[in-house]
């Protein structure tokens, strides 16, 4: 079997896909190419049917790997591995409506599930059963936060697929635990403060984004967004980073300068989406143009994934004890978020994060 017959057919899925995230489903493009994946599929249907398993990092079509390995390739090995796909096969008698189904819950959220002549294998999903503990799951994916940001070097790549799986798995850990105050995390120790840090506001940005509903592939980002926010700290030294006091107004001016740090190194990283590039620069912006870095004369105004990512980052910090500052109970955050509502933060992302917070019964 020609290896340009399956990337074609690769090809077409991926381009349905991007499409279904931008626009919908039912966007002319996804038809398009949903019809070209079932007609190349029939192609290479082998007797009935068209296997494509993954094995590690390579895809096997029917029983011969593909040795290409384009993006299309990678992005939808990445696909099938945050979706805990393992096999897929396709039969005789799909049709374009039943394709662009499958290519729809593809890009969605939730569990895929198999239809009449597409069958997806699974791999163990970590959050299906009973009595699953969240907390556990969101502390591994701590773990592998904490890999990637330790490892951030200026120029170098950052690994997405950990990132982007974190993300996903904050998104899934959501769904099934509506609390958000019960999947965020507490601070054990000075060290990992930043890495519980950073994930809380991933998951805070996602719970309110969620409320304004957003979702797919912009929800994603958004998660993606709070948890690259701080990533210019790693250039900060350490001793200001870590220093279990208050800082000196100069600490405190190199400090002030991680935005910049982070919105630098992340905008020489092709892979990373422009709002988490934006975030990074603008986090510590307020609503009403002051804040750092300071941009007034740009007449420059916070983009709405900041401002969602300004809201959870000063509500994890004010949960969080610090060693200048005792933790503030829920009472107390909402009253100063109130407070700041139209100076620091937009009164509308307020009043959608507290309303948020009272249907959930948080306080
Ligand atoms: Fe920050
Ligand atoms: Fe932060």
């Amino acid at each position: 079997m020609p290896d340009s017959k399956a990337s074609e057919l690769i090809s077409s899925i991926m381009t349905a896909l991007s499409n279904c995230s931008l626009y919908s489903k039912d966007h002319p493009f996804v038809s398009e190419f949903s019809e070209k994946a079932v007609r190349i599929s029939e192609e290479l249907f082998k007797e009935e049917s068209l296997n494509i398993t993954l094995l590690g990092d390579t895809l096997i079509i029917n029983e011969t790997p593909l040795k290409e390995t384009g993006a299309h390739i990678q992005n939808f090995i990445k696909k099938m591995k945050k979706k805990g796909i393992e096999r897929l096969s396709i039969r005789k008698g799909v049709d374009m409506q039943e394709f662009r189904d499958f290519i729809s819950a593809l890009s969605g959220y939730d569990k895929i599930t198999s239809t009449p002549h597409i069958s997806v294998g699974m791999i163990e999903v970590k959050f299906k059963g009973e009595g699953i503990d969240i907390s556990s799951i969101v502390n591994e994916k701590i773990e592998s936060v904490k890999e990637v940001y330790s490892t951030a070097q200026r120029f170098k790549k950052i690994d997405m697929v950990s990132l982007e799986d974190a993300v996903a798995g904050f998104i899934s850990a959501l769904k099934r635990e509506s609390n958000v105050l019960k999947v965020i995390s507490p601070v054990k120790s000075h060290s990992e403060y930043t890495y519980v840090h950073i994930t809380n506001v991933s998951i805070l940005t996602i719970f309110q984004a969620e409320l304004l509903g957003l979702k797919g592939e912009i929800l994603h980002e958004a998660g993606l967004a709070g948890l690259l926010h701080d990533i210019g700290k790693t250039y900060v030294p350490r001793e200001i980073l870590e220093k279990p006091a208050r800082l000196t107004p100069e600490e405190w001016e190199e400090m002030k300068r991680h935005p910049v740090y982070g919105a630098l190194y992340l905008s020489t990283l092709p892979e990373i989406p422009r709002l988490a590039v934006i975030a990074a620069f603008e986090h510590h912006m307020k609503f009403d143009g002051t804040g750092y870095p300071d941009t007034r004369r740009y007449g420059k105004k916070q983009h709405l994934i900041s401002q969602l990512v300004a809201i959870a980052d000063f509500f994890d910090a004010m949960r969080t004890h610090r060693a200048y500052r005792r933790s503030l109970g829920i009472h107390e955050v909402i009253k100063l978020l109130t407070e700041y509502a139209g100076t620091d933060f937009n009164p509308l992302l307020i009043e959608n994060f507290i309303d948020g917070l009272k249907r959930i019964h948080a306080f």
